[in-house]
């Protein structure tokens, strides 16, 4: 059974609260909740985790390596401006797919640019939640071929 790491970076704990009309009602347990539902009718564990500092992101993405056979991350923010982020993911080798809420494309032109697309199995943005079903089951299928 595939051990997957659910990775969201800042700001994230206030999903629910925070721009609604951007990012929705449901909050990140919901959201936490949900992708493990959906990862266990996929045969893969989930283990969860929130951090506002990059370090710790970056800690965790280490970890990862030892007994996670991919990542799903919504990075927040430092989508646009990790380097560290980028060296961490690239560093485990571990495969990833990068999730946003909302389509960073029909915003601001600083949320145009992600330091993790380039290196990322491939990117989900603007499908709300349900980008998280999509990236874990194309994450079962990238792991199964
Ligand atoms: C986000 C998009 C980012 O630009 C932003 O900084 C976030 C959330 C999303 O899920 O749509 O914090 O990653």
């Amino acid at each position: 059974m595939s051990q997957i790491l659910l990775l969201h970076g800042p700001n994230l704990n206030l999903l629910g609260e925070r721009e609604p009309g951007i990012y929705g009602d449901l909050s990140l347990a919901g959201i936490e909740s949900a992708a493990k539902t959906k990862a266990e009718s996929l045969a893969m564990t989930l283990r969860c985790l929130q951090s506002n500092s990059e370090g710790a992101l970056v800690d965790a993405i280490h970890a990862a390596r030892h007994d996670c056979q991919g990542v799903v991350i919504n990075a927040g923010a430092y989508t646009h401006t990790s380097v560290a982020l980028h060296d961490a993911l690239r560093g485990t080798r571990l495969p990833f797919i990068e999730v946003h809420l909302s389509n960073v494309y029909a915003r601001e032109a600083f949320r145009h640019k992600s330091y993790l697309s380039a290196i990322a199995i491939g990117v989900i943005c603007g499908f709300g939640p349900q980008g998280y079903d999509f990236a874990l089951e194309a994450l079962a299928k990238h792991l199964q071929s």
